[in-house]
């Protein structure tokens, strides 16, 4: 099966073409093409994601970012017999689009001239994520569904995160071709932890999740923004606090909270702990590069902790098999080493699998792969207008 995946929940506009086979139990995956393109440097002008904003990039991006995708995968072809959209169909997309600026038009110049590319199904993400950046992919997946005749498969951007781990590491320098598949045994837990994200999934089959815990506010990445930007941090401010934290030698005299260390459910809360962080900067005169390090460790240490306690907690209640971590906090190498030193330690047998960086981020290539789990509890495809944007979207 050959699946054409879209991805424009946040601030990064992601294409990718896979071939997939082999079933649930034994799923391999061929890339043909995976690009992203990232909007990171126009938000760090701003301190952060403005949705309009994403939406405006998301929209002048797309179209050309597929005609690249879809040249990558050798399946960009003009028609011999030049432009022939059935003029229904022309005014079905215009129709569709004509709140998303300058896309039709970038469609009919860019993609009507050409042959329909062998694909059996799209895959887009209809959230969660900024509604106004969902839609455009959304939209514009929907475009190309009419165009060429191609069934629609909504995808839940954190069933993406879930299964980004299942890749190993990148056998190419280029990243295209067949990919080595890690073994996954269920019951599976993924630990989702991104800027919108702080959630425990128990996994038992693909695509049969049930949430088990999630934040009652911040998302640990959002804590890890908030508390870069009070250090004086460019956006996004995870690497960078991170970085600083390493640099952290000796022990420090204060310490901040754990929030909801020691409750009996797997719920997180990290809207206090950055609060905390604030009360201890506005104590202080001046912030030494010292000082700053020193904030950066204990802060980074006091998510770190909640994050362990609580996900090894859910591995022994619901005798997990392996453990899945997705999002860009997993990408934080402290984190990573705090995990597997705990597996290492007390749950030896446990399977530990993190994504590859290019996939820790928001990508295409994860949607695909959901997508072809979905496909293969064969449930009938919603119609094209009854699929909607859906900002606060759960996993299910
Ligand atoms: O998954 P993602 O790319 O986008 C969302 O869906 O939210 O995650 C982005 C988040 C940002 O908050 C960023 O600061 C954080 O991931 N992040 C990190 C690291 N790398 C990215 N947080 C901590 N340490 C890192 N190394
Ligand atoms: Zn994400």
């Amino acid at each position: 099966m050959i699946i054409l995946s879209i991805e424009t929940s946040c601030d990064e506009t992601a294409i990718s073409v896979i071939k997939a086979t082999g079933g649930a139990k034994k799923p391999s995956f061929s890339i043909l093409a995976n690009n992203v393109a990232s909007q990171i440097k126009l938000h760090a002008q701003y301190g952060g994601v403005f949705p309009m904003m994403a939406k405006r990039e998301h929209a002048k991006n797309i179209t050309p970012l597929l005609a690249k995708t879809l040249t990558e995968a050798k399946m960009l072809k003009k028609s011999k017999k030049g432009a022939v959209v059935p003029a229904r169909t022309q005014k079905k997309i215009s129709d569709l689009l004509a709140r998303e600026e300058g896309l039709a038009d970038a469609i009919q110049a860019k993609l009507f001239p050409l042959t329909a590319p062998k694909i059996d199904m799209i895959a887009v993400t209809i959230g969660p994520g900024l509604e106004p950046a969902l839609w455009v992919g959304l939209n514009f997946a929907k475009a190309l569904s009419l165009l060429w005749g191609i069934p629609l498969m909504p995808i839940n951007h954190m069933e993406g995160h879930v299964v980004s781990a299942l890749l190993k590491p990148k056998q190419a320098a280029h990243g295209l071709g067949a990919q080595t598949i890690n073994t996954i045994s269920f019951p599976a837990l993924a630990l989702l932890i991104s800027g919108g994200h702080t959630e425990l999934a128990l996994v038992r089959d693909w695509g049969a999740y049930a949430l088990i815990g999630q934040t009652k506010d911040d998302a640990a990445g959002e804590a890890f923004d908030k508390v870069a930007r009070m250090l004086d941090l460019p956006y996004p401010g995870g690497p960078a606090l991170s970085k600083l934290a390493a640099q952290a030698k000796g022990n420090h005299d204060f310490s901040f909270p754990r929030p909801m260390l020691g409750t009996d459910d797997f719920d997180f809360s990290f809207s206090g702990l950055k609060t905390a962080v604030l009360y201890h900067i506005q104590k202080k005169d001046t912030l030494s590069d010292s000082d700053k390090i020193a904030i950066a460790r204990e802060f980074q240490d006091a998510v770190t902790e909640v994050l362990v306690k609580k996900t090894f907690k859910a591995v022994a209640k619901h005798k997990v098999k392996t453990l899945l971590l997705g999002g860009g906090v997993a990408a934080n190498t402290h984190i990573r080493n705090e995990i597997e030193k705990k597996r290492d330690t007390d749950f030896p047998d446990l399977k530990l699998y993190f994504p590859r960086p290019d996939l820790s981020t928001d990508n295409a290539l994860m949607i695909g792969i959901a997508a072809y789990f979905r496909s293969l509890k064969k449930k009938r495809l919603p119609s094209l207008s009854s699929l909607k944007a859906q900002g606060n979207l759960k996993l299910s």
